[in-house]
């Protein structure tokens, strides 16, 4: 009798401890309120896990929206900086600020084609000249009449035309170049006068690097 009713008890026991586990609709089982509490706990949860999701999407794409919109001001800001701010601007030591660029004049003197080749190690260029008013102000930089610097000009065969090495031409009215144009020459400029001369002749050259502007971030951090 008493070995048939401990028997009882472990069995009721494993019994309820299986349902409990792999059925969880069955704690909901019992009274009337704890089943109504289950429910708006599951209801909690499921508007809980929604509002995250919902939240999480609208980060997502608000932070779309702020990068896309970051980007888009970035560029009238980086192009005011360029104009509004030229104490940002530097050239390297030894280089001369002209305008939008750095000047070297250099002092030795050599064939048209090795001071083009000296200005490319430097990472720059011979000098070109927009117009009459650049011309007359970096003549006024040329210390003596007598000196000659080369300049990024000379005649090109094939066209049978003065040409920048940028590729352009020249358009003669608004710079005259006093001397012969035709095959091997090259152009100079003195404290008077832009000449035309053949190209292994020897002279002082200068080189011109633009000027990049500083961003701000740089500049601070220098
Ligand atoms: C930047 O330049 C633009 C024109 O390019 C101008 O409309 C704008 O007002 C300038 N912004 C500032 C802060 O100066
Ligand atoms: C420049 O041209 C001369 C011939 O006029 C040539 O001997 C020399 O190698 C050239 N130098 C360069 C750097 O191209
Ligand atoms: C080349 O340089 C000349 C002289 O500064 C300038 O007038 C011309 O616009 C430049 N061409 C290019 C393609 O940059
Ligand atoms: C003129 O300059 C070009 C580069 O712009 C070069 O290729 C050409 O050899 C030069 N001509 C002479 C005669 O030096």
């Amino acid at each position: 009798m008493e070995r048939q009713v401990i028997y009882a008890d472990l069995n009721l026991s494993r019994d309820s401890g299986l349902e409990s586990s792999s059925a969880p609709q069955n704690v909901c089982q019992g009274p009337p309120w704890h089943k109504f509490a289950l429910k708006l706990g599951c209801a909690g949860i499921t508007l809980l896990s929604l509002a995250v999701i919902w939240l999480s999407i609208s980060v997502i794409f608000l932070r779309q929206k702020l990068s896309i919109e970051e980007t888009s001001m970035d560029v009238p800001e980086s192009r005011n900086e360029t104009t509004e701010r030229p104490a940002l601007l530097k050239c390297p030591t030894n280089w001369h600020p002209f305008q939008d660029k750095c000047l070297f004049f250099y002092n030795s003197y050599k064939h048209w084609n090795e001071s083009l080749a000296d200005c490319s190690t430097k990472e720059s260029s011979l000098l070109l000249i927009q117009d009459n008013e650049e011309l007359r102000l970096i003549q006024n930089l040329i210390d003596s009449g007598g000196i000659i610097f080369w300049i990024g000009l000379n005649f090109s065969l094939p066209e049978e035309n003065w040409k920048w090495i940028n590729g352009s031409f020249l358009s003669s009215e608004i710079l005259p170049i006093t001397g012969v144009a035709g095959e091997n020459n090259c152009v100079s400029i003195s404290k008077t006068q832009m000449l035309s001369e053949p190209c292994d002749s020897e002279n002082k050259w200068i080189c011109q690097k633009n000027l990049k502007p500083v961003r701000n971030k740089v500049y601070s951090a220098s």
